[in-house]
């Protein structure tokens, strides 16, 4: 059932509560990553042209206890978000009481409020995560309507998203990133135009099991990469040396190999490094920069070597594999990308992905968007989403408590 937009809610002077997800990265209270702000503005943007009054919350971090809260207080991205909006932005240092109140019922059109870490009130008996139906309620009772933006929390059924839309039967809908988000990945996994082809990287299957089992079942192709690559080539009676491996999931991966009747593409190379154990352990990423590197072909991993990106072989494979695809989606980085010697695999991958012509390409958020971003290929993407867990989930084929809450059309 499509699910009400932003668009269909009459928004003129009246108080839109609006979840956003601007749990961006920090490094001490600096923000390192806005990418998530910007994404959530053309939202924000509409609502404050509509003559809107937008109050604005969203989680940052995880609260456990009281020294959390400094750590995970949402005040400098109120304050960089202020940056980005042609708006008053109120900051107000609480997620309840007189003070926020107040600020909402002084707001004029066009003005936003925004609070404090809507997990501040997880000290308190997790009453956000728990999504404890009196804290629903009450941040309901704030507003007029319910519009939710944060597609990377959707994934969770908290009292800022589930909650509050309870109250809105009618008045919960979604705001432009969300919608976009799921005609994305939704339409990419339902619908998609063939070919499609899968890419699934990152470190471990036992992550991705239902992710690549919906895929295997929707894609033409599930390329594998990354290091969960490793636990596949054990399952074919290959030596992975000291690679990164899951003993547990080798007669998994062989099932599904069985049953992937040829869908599944590995690589057939790998650059690999010997390093002690002690070096890895004292400083990975030290040790593996300084390294000397080899390809070789999976079936020549030696005993001390362990593989830390595709080879060119792979390469070159994946790039045909990829020829001709109308619809990838990607999750998961193919190397250790951090170290430039082993980015070249996810590079590579960016680079086809940029050149598909007539293709929809979805990176589905986490490690493989941070590199695609960070390696300058952001606007080659259809899209690139701002999601971890949630787009993770989205592909597994279950349904998000984030955008099933919001009213039906
Ligand atoms: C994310 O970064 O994946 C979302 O903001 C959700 O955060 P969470 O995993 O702490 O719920």
């Amino acid at each position: 059932m499509a699910k009400k937009s932003i668009k269909d809610l009459e928004l003129k002077g009246k108080k839109v509560l609006m979840r956003v997800d601007f749990n961006v990265p920090m490094k001490d209270g600096v923000i390192t990553d806005d990418n998530r702000i910007v994404q959530a503005l053309p939202t924000i943007n509409y609502a404050l042209e509509q003559g809107a009054k937008v109050i604005l919350f969203s989680h940052l971090g995880r609260v456990k206890e009281e020294k959390d809260l400094a750590k995970n207080n949402i005040a400098p991205v109120a304050l960089k978000l202020a940056t980005m909006v042609n708006a008053n932005v109120k900051f107000v240092n609480a997620t309840r009481g007189a003070e926020l109140e107040d600020a909402i019922n002084e707001m004029k059109e066009g003005e936003i409020v925004m609070f404090q870490n809507t997990r501040y009130e997880d000290l308190d008996g997790k009453k956000e995560s728990k999504n404890n139906p009196e804290l629903g309620a009450y941040w309901a009772s704030l507003g007029d309507v319910f519009v939710n933006d944060a597609f990377g929390t959707a994934h969770r059924a908290h009292a800022s998203n589930q909650g509050i839309a309870a109250h809105f039967p009618n008045d919960s809908a979604a705001g432009f990133l969300l919608e976009k988000e799921i005609k994305f990945i939704g339409g990419a996994v339902d619908e998609p135009v063939r070919p499609f082809v899968a890419i699934l990287g990152g470190a471990k299957v036992s992550d991705k099991i239902s992710v690549i089992e919906n895929l295997l079942d929707k894609a033409d192709k599930v390329m594998i990469c990354g290091a969960m690559a490793y636990t596949f080539f054990k399952a074919q009676g290959l030596n992975v040396g000291k690679s990164k491996c899951e003993p547990d999931f080798v007669d998994y991966a062989k099932g599904l190999l069985e049953k992937a009747n040829g869908k599944i593409v590995l690589p057939v190379d790998v650059v690999s490094v010997e390093v002690s154990d002690e070096d890895c352990a004292a400083d990975f990423f030290g040790a593996i920069s300084k390294a000397a590197t080899k390809v070789v072909p999976v079936d020549a991993i030696a005993d001390g070597a362990q593989g830390l990106d595709c080879g060119p072989a792979t390469i070159e494979l994946f790039k045909k594999e990829l020829a001709g695809a109308k619809t990838v989606v990607w999750n998961g980085p193919a190397g250790v990308f951090e170290v430039e010697k082993f980015a070249v695999g996810t590079k590579s991958i960016c680079e086809t992905l940029a050149n598909l012509e007539g293709a929809t390409t979805i990176i589905g958020g986490g490690d493989s968007a941070a590199a695609a971003i960070s390696m300058g290929y952001e606007a080659k993407f259809s899209h690139i989403s701002t999601g971890g867990g949630a787009s993770l989930e989205y592909l597994e084929g279950k349904t998000l408590p984030g955008v099933a809450c919001l009213s039906d059309k």
